[in-house]
């Protein structure tokens, strides 16, 4: 397997300075207010700024002509009272200059309509004129600022396929036959076994032959190919950050360098993040509408960009509300955006940046609202990122080097898995989704749960559940029955391995390669598009109900427990979950879908046979959660309850002002308290 140890849950950034600050567009103010700017940020704890992510037009106004002085200038007044910068390569938004010369670097999607100048991110990674134009950009920034001491690192581009992933440009299309060419080694046959091109007589005899898969031209097209046009969507924006990285890297060694994802077509485990020093994250918890469902959704986002490559920088988070064409969000309370932040950072923020500095008063976002407002009046936004700043100032630093603590893992953010489900979903949810579904039945309860990689170390885990990953990786079977020799309960959800890693179906009989280690055999399987009207009952402990989205009858081996069984229909009576003890662990087969009917009893179940960690006891709506490292724990307890709540703490020194009285803390509305606790070697 390839190697990829370093990309782990557990991993910090390895950056001794927490930063906060902001995103800040001296090209959107006149010089009155941005020579104001760096003291009013200051004087709210700023001591970072990200620039010049959409600014190529004003660093290089003319091919070949370039001026730096706007930024220089900004770069030197911020400098001047204590902020650092962080700078951006401008390539998500190339000048009109250079489309009109070169009209052949515009995207095109899959109805063949080309891309524009007038919004952003209309240029083709695999341009090799654009190409070109990225790396001169870069070149000339990075040469510039190589040696000014206040820029500390490097965003690339601004959310890589944030918009849309697809390109089916001339070049997107010869890029394509280069990737395919190299990835089967130069053998047009290895294509043809790989994809099953026997099928609709797709056979092809050189590379050039085959198209880039475009939808329903005229029905579906193979799967295996459609997951290896994700895999090149993601190899081309790969090579395309690479070499912006080299570049920065060969200019000052010492800079750090990240990107803002996390968005699609991009393996965030693989080499994409590997030549990065860290990921950094766009946090936006007001996209999911709901006030209830919010911190849920909020702490499973987090929890999977965690799940990549570790703790990450947040470059850009919600200070206000956003909007965009269609949509406003709501405003966040008083407390709200505090709330947030501090979130993100229990979750494994080791910076945190507020999107954004003020709201600008034209262009597509001109809505999209900020820490001050259109008339710059500071308001109750700059009090309260003020009243951040000064928290985190104090308390980022001892954060640095610690790592988020958590006992129930979820499997369910893979790259081939997610995209190989996506190429053929059959009307099922993705891993992705399912995840979502089995992380919130446990953070709802209380649970310390977050989202691990198969591959990933599972050493502090007592409970891991994959959720539907049927592109499963045979290698990942190893550590996985490690994990459960060595005690760890193991909940596999139906159709895991159902699928190899090229989108075709395993000619074994299922569960496939994980039949031994769960020690049973599907007999059959089916969709449940309407189960009300054919209603497969299943009984679990003392619990039934009726299962929906897929069925699967078991049939255990010798020595496999029969735990759940069907009870109706043509199923009545055959297994429905099984457990196998395996060394001082057991693995657990469950033959439907973890739904949200079926997920809450499946925790009811595993908290009944004893199979889970305690439930950190605090009262619904307050959030707990730990980082830790050898010799300390911070605790962070976050009300996401809109009235004062009176909560139990580990006794330790509270950190950030609340009194600490027989071990309960009193939270106001959205508050957040921290407790640190000393000598406690957490794992
Ligand atoms: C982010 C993006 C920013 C800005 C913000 C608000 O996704 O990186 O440039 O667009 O959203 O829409």
């Amino acid at each position: 397997m390839e190697d990829r140890s370093k990309l782990s849950h557990l991993r910090h950034t390895n950056l001794n300075t927490f930063y906060y600050g902001s995103p800040y567009y001296p090209e959107h103010w006149d010089e009155e207010v941005r020579v104001k700017d760096p003291e009013l940020l200051a004087a709210a704890g700023w001591n970072v700024i990200r620039m010049a992510e959409f600014a190529w037009d004003r660093i290089e106004p003319k091919y070949g002509e370039f001026d730096f002085s706007l930024f220089d200038e900004t770069i030197e007044r911020f400098g001047e009272v204590g902020i650092k910068t962080i700078l951006c390569t401008p390539t998500a938004t190339p000048p009109i200059w250079l489309t009109e010369a070169h009209p052949e670097i515009l995207r095109v999607d899959d109805k063949g309509i080309k891309m524009e100048h007038g919004s952003r991110q209309h240029a083709s990674h695999f341009s090799p004129v654009f190409r070109e134009h990225s790396r001169r950009i870069t070149a000339a920034m990075a040469k510039h600022y190589a040696d000014n001491p206040n820029v500390v690192g490097w965003q690339t581009d601004n959310e890589f396929h944030c918009h849309f992933s697809e390109d089916h440009s001339a070049s997107a299309q010869r890029a394509w036959h280069e990737f395919l060419s190299e990835r089967f080694e130069g053998d047009i046959q290895k294509l043809n076994t790989t994809w099953g091109t026997a099928f609709w007589a797709q056979t092809y005899t050189r590379f050039e032959q085959v198209p880039t898969p475009k939808r329903m031209r005229p029905t579906y097209s193979n799967p295996a190919q459609e997951l290896d046009y994700r895999r090149f969507l993601d190899w081309g924006v790969t090579r395309f950050q690479k070499e912006q990285v080299d570049i920065l890297r060969e200019a000052n060694p010492l800079w750090f360098v990240t990107h803002n994802g996390c968005f699609y077509n991009i393996d965030f485990r693989g080499q994409f993040t590997k030549d990065l020093d860290f990921l950094g994250f766009d946090m936006y918890p007001h996209f999911f509408y709901d006030p209830d469902e919010r911190p849920a959704r909020a702490a499973y986002w987090l929890d999977m960009v965690r799940s990549f490559s570790g703790n990450f920088l947040v470059l850009e988070h919600q200070s206000g509300p956003g909007g965009q064409g269609g949509y406003f969000h709501d405003n966040p309370e008083p407390g709200e955006m505090r709330k947030m932040a501090w979130m993100a950072i229990a979750h494994g923020a080791d910076g945190m940046l507020l999107f954004r500095e003020r709201c600008c008063r034209f262009g597509a976002e001109e809505y999209w609202c900020g820490v001050l407002d259109h008339d710059n009046v500071p308001r109750r936004r700059y009090r309260e990122a003020a009243i951040l700043g000064k928290e985190i100032a104090e308390l980022g630093p001892q954060l640095l080097g610690t790592s988020v603590h958590q006992n129930i893992g979820i499997a369910c953010c893979d790259f081939i898995a997610e995209n190989g489900h996506d190429a053929m979903t059959l009307g099922l949810p993705d891993p992705r989704d399912m995840g979502k579904l089995v992380h919130q039945a446990f953070y709802e309860r209380g649970y310390d749960v977050g989202v691990v990689h198969p591959e990933d170390d599972l050493s502090g885990l007592d409970v891991l559940l994959v959720a539907h990953l049927s592109l499963f990786d045979p290698l990942w079977c190893e550590r996985l029955s490690t994990f459960v020799e060595k005690g760890g309960t193991l909940v596999i959800g139906a159709r895991t391995a159902s699928k190899d890693r090229n989108n075709n179906v395993v000619p074994d009989t299922l569960p496939g390669v994980l039949r031994s280690l769960a020690g049973v055999t599907v007999e059959e399987y089916g969709r449940q598009n309407m189960p009300e009207k054919r209603p497969l009952e299943l009984s679990l402990g003392n619990e039934s109900w009726v299962s929906d989205l897929w069925y699967e009858a078991l049939s255990p081996d010798e020595g496999t427990d029969v735990v759940g069984t069907w009870q109706s229909r043509h199923l009545a009576g055959q297994a429905a979950v099984t457990c196998r003890s395996v060394g001082k662990g057991k693995v657990y087969y469950v033959g439907t879908y973890f739904t949200d009917t079926t997920m809450p009893r499946i925790v009811n179940y595993l908290a009944e046979v004893g199979d889970l960690p305690d439930v950190l006891t605090d009262p619904k709506g307050v959030e707990r959660i730990k980082r830790y490292n050898g010799t300390q724990e911070f605790c962070f307890l976050i009300n996401h309850r809109e009235e004062a709540v009176s909560v139990e703490v580990p006794s330790g020194e509270s950190l950030l002002g609340h009194t600490l009285e027989e071990n309960t803390i009193l939270l106001g509305a959205y508050d957040v308290a921290i407790v640190r606790i000393n000598g406690r070697d957490t794992k």
